[in-house]
Formats: structure tokens, C-alpha cells, sequence
């Protein structure tokens, strides 16, 4: 019996047996490719498969102990890797094209290679020549690292097998090729097959592995999404074009927290640490103004300071405008909800822009209650004072809910000059870090006593 045709969407990696226009799965048009086989050969049969070994959990504690992780030296990055580099790990490092990646992965590289690990950088974009080029104007030029310029898959294998890494960086899944697969290069099939030729390599060597993936929002080339599910942590590197800041975060993390950011600035001589956000976010911050609000935010396990923005203006439009940038379009529309039906303050025919300064992206609930005040200060034309930070989720009934750390945002706004936080009431705080706390259980009391509405 011939074997049914598979289809797989290059976008969000769902699966078919039947070509459509548009995937099922994310929505997005033009996606969705016949899938070719891995493996040309016979189909295994079910019986005469080699048995797998097993072993009794309660064996594993009697095991050897893991060896230990290794630290890159990078605060940042090993942070957000769950505090080091877990040998034979796979990692995936997704961004836009042009973000920084191979920048980050040759600091790292030369970094890792420095603290000890064998590490070998495959690049498929660019030649030997230009990733030294780069290095030295990183000033990487005396880092232990192996170059290769190679994208065939079979040939990288070859050299991984001889050299014996601990660590290898390919740069990028996209440019790989395996010759068993008939389908061009950045395609799903070809990045799903190096992807799990590389992984399964990489665990069954005890290599440590990091895969370059460029996202493309067309899903024209296959996004590495389907790379996800193959790898222990991802880590996605976002930013902003304009602005020179670049966070690390991490979306899936088998050996760490998820949702931890490493914060770095591009300069001329590569990517540098920022190791406080907070203040790096705010520097551009002038004399308060209405409809600027300072968020004491927590990515991860630590605080960040951001500075929401917001403008209310007459619309000229029948259907005002409502534009966010660095936060969720649809948590907007829900507080101008709360705002209009629990405490009778209408937004209708006003157009509403809300943008989180620096090029940060927030995504806490928490910040609920900084942007209803950005709202309402920009809609009074009413500046808040300098020296407040806000924070608090706001519920559908109108009631503010305690956020988790608490003393975390209270001491890092402390530490940044900041002398009043306005929170929701309840909660247990410990201690209040030296901040006069003013709190409030519901959105009418806050928006009466702050704005005398
Ligand atoms: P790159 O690491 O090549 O991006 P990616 O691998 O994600 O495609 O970085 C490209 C950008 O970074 C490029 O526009 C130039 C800038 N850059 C600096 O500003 N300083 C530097 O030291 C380097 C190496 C790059
Ligand atoms: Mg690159």
C-alpha cells in the first residue's frame, strides 16, 4: 500500500493529509508543504525492533551526579539559561533577521571556550573570513574557538564526530542541508531533519548544542517553531530596530525558570551586558508628563522598571483608533472596558495610543493597573508625581488583585529613587523596602482618590 502523503504548515509546524491555502492551526496562508520522508527505506515492522533499556527511577539517585553547568562568564545569558550551560543540552536561539544572533552566539562561543568547553561554530551564512572578521571586531580574535563555513549536514556531522566538541553553534538551522531529503534548503521538511539530526547527535555525544533560527513573519521560510518541541530551552532575542537594547528571553526551559530575560546593548564592539535594566529604561524619562507612568514590572525572577505611555486624543475617525506597542492589544480593549462600565470614565471617540518606552515588551498582568492610570492620566492631561511606581492587575468586576514579589518591585524602585508605590490592597508584603505604600481595592477608590474623578 502506497504510504499517505503528509502536509505540515512552515508557520506553527500542525500537520495534514491534505494540502490546503490556508493552515487550519495558526490561520496563516500559503504555508502548508507535502512533507517528505526522513528516511526513504523499508517501513520497520512493529515486531523485531530492537529492545530499549529501561531503568528504575529509584536507580537514578544511586547514578553518577550530572556533571556541572558551565558558566559562559555573561551574566545575562547564563541567567537566562537557568544559571549555566547544561551539558548536552539543545538550545534553540530564535530572532529576527539582523537582530544579533550570530553576534550574541560568537561572544558566547568565545566566552564558553574560554571557560573550558571544546566549542566548534558552524556557519552557514557566512565564510570562515567573515565570521573572523566579526570576531575581531569583537575582540575575539585570541578565543579557543573552531570555524567552519559548511551547510551540508552530513559533512557537519562528519566534523562534529571527529572534533569532538562539547559545545557546537550552528548558525543557522535555515542554512542547513541534508541530502536525504529532496526539498530546498529552510524549508519545514529540511529544518525539521537537521534539527533532530543534530539533536539526536548532540544527546547521544553529550554535546551541548545551540541552533540559530530566524523568524520571518510571512512564514515563507520555515520558522523554527518547529524546532520547539525538538529542544530542551528556547530562548527568543527581540528587540527594536531603532533602539540599541536587545532581550534575551526564555520562552521554555527544561532546566530553569521560563520567562527569565537577559537585558544587552548593541555597541560598535558587539553586544554589552546591561545589568540594570530598570535604569536603562528610564533614561530617557524627563519631567513628568501626563500619561506617563513608571510600571515596577518582574520578568522572570527579576524586577524591571518600565515606562508606559499613553496618549487620549478627540479621533476624527468613526472607529477610534486603538494602538499598543510592548503589550497585548486585547488587555487594552479590556481595561477601557472596566474603566467606562465600573467607574464611568467613556473612551468612546477618542483615539487611544499606549506604547511601553525603550522598546520593551510587557506581558504581566500586573501591569494592568500602570496602564489604566497612563490612560487616565493622559485623558485628564493630569501628570502622576515623579517619584511613583505603580503595579496591580485589575479583575473584570473592577477589584485590584495582589501580585506576586512584591517587596521584589518595592526594593528595585526604591533603589532607583522612587518614594511611593500605588498597589493593589491585601496580599502579604513583608516588607515595604523603605516606599510609602498607598493601596487600594478597587478601581473607583484608586481613580477617586488619585485622579478626583
Ligand atoms: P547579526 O549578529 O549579524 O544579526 P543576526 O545574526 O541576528 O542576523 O547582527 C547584525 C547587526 O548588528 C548589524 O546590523 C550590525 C550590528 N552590529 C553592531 O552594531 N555592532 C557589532 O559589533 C556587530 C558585530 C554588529
Ligand atoms: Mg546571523
Amino acid at each position: 500500500m502506497a504510504k499517505a502523503k503528509t502536509f505540515s504548515c512552515s508557520a506553527c509546524g500542525a500537520s495534514f493529509n491534505k494540502w490546503s491555502g490556508r493552515c487550519d492551526g495558526c490561520g496563516e496562508w500559503n504555508t502548508i508543504s507535502e512533507d517528505t520522508p526522513l528516511s526513504a527505506g523499508p517501513a520497520t515492522k512493529s515486531l523485531g525492533g530492537k529492545r530499549g533499556a529501561t531503568i528504575p527511577l529509584t536507580d537514578l539517585a544511586t547514578q553518577e551526579t550530572p556533571p556541572p553547568r558551565t558558566h559562559s562568564g555573561l551574566d545575562e545569558l547564563d541567567r537566562v539559561l537557568g544559571g549555566g550551560l547544561v551539558p548536552a543540552s539543545a538550545i534553540l536561539v530564535g530572532g529576527d533577521p539582523g537582530i544579533g544572533k550570530s553576534t550574541l552566539l560568537l561572544q558566547a562561543a568565545a566566552r564558553f571556550a574560554g571557560a573550558g568547553l571544546k566549542t566548534i561554530y558552524i556557519s552557514g551564512e557566512e565564510a570562515s573570513a567573515q565570521v573572523r572578521m566579526r570576531a575581531q571586531r569583537l575582540g575575539l580574535t585570541d578565543a579557543p574557538v573552531q570555524l567552519g563555513a559548511e551547510t551540508n549536514l552530513r559533512d557537519i556531522l562528519t566534523t562534529l564526530d571527529a572534533e569532538k566538541p562539547q559545545l557546537a553553534i550552528i548558525d543557522s538551522i535555515q542554512t542547513m542541508w541534508a541530502d536525504n531529503v529532496d526539498s530546498a534548503p529552510g524549508s519545514v521538511s529540511q529544518v525539521r531533519a537537521a534539527a533532530h539530526e543534530l539533536t539526536t547527535f548532540a544527546k547521544r555525544k553529550g554535546m551541548s548544542v545551540i541552533l540559530v533560527g530566524h523568524v520571518t513573519k510571512e512564514g515563507q521560510i520555515a520558522g523554527p517553531r518547529v524546532v520547539e518541541h525538538m529542544v530542551d530551552t528556547v530562548l527568543y532575542f527581540e528587540g527594536e530596530r531603532g533602539h540599541q537594547f536587545r532581550i534575551l528571553r526564555a520562552v521554555k526551559n527544561r532546566f530553569g525558570p521560563a520567562d527569565e530575560i537577559g537585558v544587552f546593548e548593541m555597541t560598535g564592539g558587539g553586544l554589552s551586558e546591561v545589568t540594570n535594566p530598570s535604569a536603562l529604561f528610564l533614561s530617557e524619562r524627563g519631567e513628568p508628563s501626563p500619561g506617563s507612568v513608571v510600571f515596577a514590572g518582574v520578568e522572570g525572577t527579576r524586577p524591571v522598571l518600565v515606562e508606559f505611555q499613553a496618549l487620549v486624543a478627540p479621533s476624527p475617525h468613526s472607529q477610534p483608533r486603538r494602538t499598543v506597542v510592548g503589550w497585548d492589544g486585547s488587555r487594552l480593549a479590556m481595561i477601557l472596558a472596566v474603566l467606562e462600565a465600573r467607574c464611568g470614565i467613556p473612551f468612546a471617540g477618542l483615539d487611544v495610543y499606549l506604547n511601553v518606552a525603550g522598546g520593551m515588551k510587557v506581558s504581566e498582568p500586573a501591569a494592568d493597573l500602570a496602564v489604566a492610570a497612563a490612560l487616565l492620566s493622559a485623558r485628564e492631561d493630569a501628570a502622576l508625581p515623579a517619584d511613583t511606581v505603580i503595579f496591580g492587575e485589575i479583575s473584570l468586576s473592577g477589584a485590584l488583585r495582589p501580585v506576586g514579589q512584591t517587596e521584589n518591585r518595592l526594593k528595585e524602585a526604591q533603589k532607583l529613587g522612587f518614594t511611593t508605590a500605588i498597589a493593589p490592597s491585601g496580599g502579604k508584603i513583608v516588607g515595604d523596602g523603605g516606599m510609602m505604600l498607598r493601596q487600594f481595592g478597587d478601581l473607583t477608590a484608586f481613580v477617586g482618590d488619585i485622579f478626583g474623578a
